[in-house]
């Protein structure tokens, strides 16, 4: 059987590429996690995208997502758990499909960060002979915060990280100052304000509800949790990445 696994970008149907498209078009059945109702209109998303590039039939089989210990000491455990929990889920589905037919998986950005699927693929893969996947790049949302910013990651010559908003404090301990921050639901840049920080910042990028906001952290952070605000409010979901840069001087 074949899987492909489809980056589609930050949830507008223009950010899909060409190659992305033409494998979409291939798929017969896309399995969904279903998240249940905390996604708001993500759905919809997904259902524009797949009317206006995949052009024939398909079935689209929501699978109910296993529930994830959050308590932070398991942390990793935890996820590697979750994930065999959703490879055995994706195994049955598979289980009711006919030989020959390609299933399709949507991921949102591009599957190589911050995205589990490609993992829990690999363990469907050792769960079931003869399944076959490929991974085919998306458009992710640090690139559309930069290009969005019209913004270079990386100073001249230098690095960038790319963490988490429960990693953020303890990278900035360790001497980091210049980090691209994603799963961040709590806004975890507050703990550094007065400590000399600029922050670019955008939420639902790619689409028509995208919302920027650019200054010193102390100047903006209030405008952020506003727009942060009023983005979930109208659209039930809200997600935001953001590039933090200690100011010069
Ligand atoms: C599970 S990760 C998925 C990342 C995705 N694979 C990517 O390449 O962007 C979810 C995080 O990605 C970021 N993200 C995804 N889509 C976004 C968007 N449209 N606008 C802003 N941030 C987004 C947020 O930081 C969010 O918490």
């Amino acid at each position: 059987m074949k899987i492909h696994l489809v980056g589609i970008g930050g949830g507008h149907p223009d950010q899909v590429t060409v190659q992305a498209v033409e494998k979409l078009r291939a798929v017969d059945v896309f399995i969904v996690a279903d998240k249940g109702a905390s996604v708001g209109d993500l759905g919809a998303a997904r259902q524009a995208l797949l009317e206006r590039h995949h052009g024939g039939s398909y079935r689209v089989i929501e699978v109910p997502d296993p529930p994830r210990d959050r308590s932070p000491r398991q942390y990793e455990n935890a996820v590697l758990d979750w994930h065999d929990a959703r490879a055995r889920a994706y195994a049955q589905v598979l289980d009711g499909l006919a030989e020959g037919t390609v299933v399709g998986f949507l991921v949102w950005g591009d599957p190589a960060l911050y995205d589990s699927t490609i993992r829990v693929v690999e363990r469907l893969a050792a769960l079931r002979d003869n399944i076959e996947f490929d991974v085919t790049p998306g458009i992710s949302s640090v690139s559309m915060l930069a290009a969005s910013h019209r913004l270079v990651l990386n100073r001249i010559g230098g690095p960038i990280v790319i963490t988490t908003g429960r990693n953020l404090a303890s990278d900035v301990a360790a001497g980091l100052d210049n980090l691209v921050v994603m799963l961040d639901g709590n806004l975890a840049c507050s703990a550094l304000t007065g400590t000399g920080w600029g922050i670019h910042w955008g939420a639902n990028l790619g689409t028509v509800d995208e919302k920027l906001v650019a200054g010193p952290l102390d100047d903006v952070l209030a405008d952020i949790r506003r727009s942060r605000d009023d983005v979930k409010a109208t659209h039930g979901w809200v997600m935001d990445t953001y590039l933090l840069r200690r100011l010069a001087g």
